[in-house]
């Protein structure tokens, strides 16, 4: 199995911005969403075949109230709630299993509550 590693301050962002003010980031930062539904990530992803792979989001919520987020893999949605961490700079993992397609992959995080998402530090593509 190969892992890769997507810092999501690489990723397209919209209603967002790159942030490092809370420690334990992976890379350069992350991503401070804006507070809005509708805001994502979105990461480009090339897969060497098609297949099953397990994405693994590493985030924080700071705040005490779960904060859902619509995951689109080529457009398929899966709705993931992103717990409280208990502080900014206290980072965990959420992880789905979808399936890919050989070459290009797209992987949108969008918030679907007006609280944005949870800071988002990377997704982990294993396959
Ligand atoms: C705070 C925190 C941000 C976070 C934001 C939020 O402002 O410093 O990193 O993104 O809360 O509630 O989303
Ligand atoms: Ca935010």
């Amino acid at each position: 199995a190969t892992a890769t590693r997507l810092e999501a301050e690489n990723a397209t962002i919209s209603q967002g911005v790159v942030e490092s003010n809370h420690t334990g980031y992976s890379g350069t930062g992350f991503v401070n969403t804006d507070n809005v539904a509708g805001a994502y990530v979105e990461w480009r992803h090339t897969a060497a075949a098609a297949g099953s792979a397990t994405l693994t989001f590493r985030y924080a919520n700071g705040t005490t109230t779960t904060r859902p987020v619509a995951i689109a893999v080529n457009g398929a949605t899966t709705n993931v709630d992103f717990p409280a961490t208990g502080a900014w700079s206290t980072w965990q993992s959420r992880s789905i299993t979808v399936p890919l397609v050989a070459g290009a992959n797209t992987i949108r995080a969008t918030a679907t509550t007006a609280g944005g998402c949870p800071n988002l530090d990377y997704l982990e593509v294993l396959a």
